[in-house]
């Protein structure tokens, strides 16, 4: 497969329905929105159902899984309500997530060491299920190893505190995930990455050659204010690729 083959990108549509909630309308189409992102280089679709139902509603999970044809990744906290949902929609992927009501978006990755047999048995359930399970992990050797050890087939890398520093400080976290990365492939674990990515810093996060998926939203739908989404999808594609093809 050419480098460029070898990365996807899955885009979160949660702030497409951020606007359609913050009025209670029927616009913009959530679906519509998913065609689009598909149509102009999205390999997934990916929805957080958050417990607080901020954006993303019950429905549109279930919409979704009639109207995706690349892949659907329901983002969701390992509870008893959000493993019953995803048994019910059947997503192609679950990324599971910590999740505190009173947070802005995800803060920090899952407490894989301290949840264990809590995680392990939500990775059994959804794997039983049919469902391909990332766990949303900080780039740390340790929480990598248990999550191979509970059986989770791939994680994602959280990019927050990479997109938040700058200089020499985003720098060292950068070697932080490039080194998790090859960790992690080395564990057999699929590796993705993703959370506070724009089209400044994604260049560095997609060259890292393990990485096969990126997950995007905020600065994809905030891009598409200016230009509309099908060209906010097509521009953060081409950054990756070329980035990748650089590497
Ligand atoms: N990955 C995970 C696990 C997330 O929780 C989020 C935010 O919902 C994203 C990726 C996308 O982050 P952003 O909207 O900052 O691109």
């Amino acid at each position: 497969m050419s480098p460029s083959a070898a990365i996807r990108l899955g885009v979160n549509l949660d702030h497409v329905a951020t606007i359609r909630q913050a009025r209670g309308t029927t616009y913009p189409d959530l679906m519509e929105a998913v065609r689009t992102a598909e149509a102009h280089g999205a390999d997934g679709i990916t929805m957080h159902l958050r417990e607080d139902r901020r954006h993303i509603q019950d429905h549109d999970m279930y919409d979704a899984r009639r109207v995706v044809t690349t892949t659907l990744n329901m983002e969701m906290a390992a509870t008893e309500e959000m493993i019953y949902t995803a048994e019910a929609v059947g997503p192609d992927f679950c990324c599971l997530v910590p999740e505190r009501r009173e947070e802005l978006t995800t803060e920090g990755g899952l407490d894989v060491i301290g949840q264990r047999s809590r995680l392990a048995d939500a990775v059994a359930r959804l794997t039983a299920a049919g469902i391909r399970v990332s766990l949303f992990v900080e780039p740390d050797p340790r929480v990598l190893e248990v999550s191979a050890e509970i059986g989770a087939p791939m994680v994602e890398l959280h990019t927050g505190a990479y997109a938040n520093l700058s200089g020499g400080a985003a720098e060292a976290e950068l070697t932080r995930i490039r080194d998790a990365a090859r960790i992690a492939a080395e564990l057999g674990l699929q590796v993705n990455a993703g959370h506070g990515l724009h089209y400044e810093n994604v260049g560095p996060i997609a060259a890292i050659p393990q990485i096969a998926e990126l997950n995007i939203g905020h600065a994809i739908v905030a891009r598409a204010i200016f230009v509309g989404l099908g060209r906010a999808v097509r521009e953060m594609k081409d950054r990756m690729r070329a980035a990748r093809e650089a590497a």
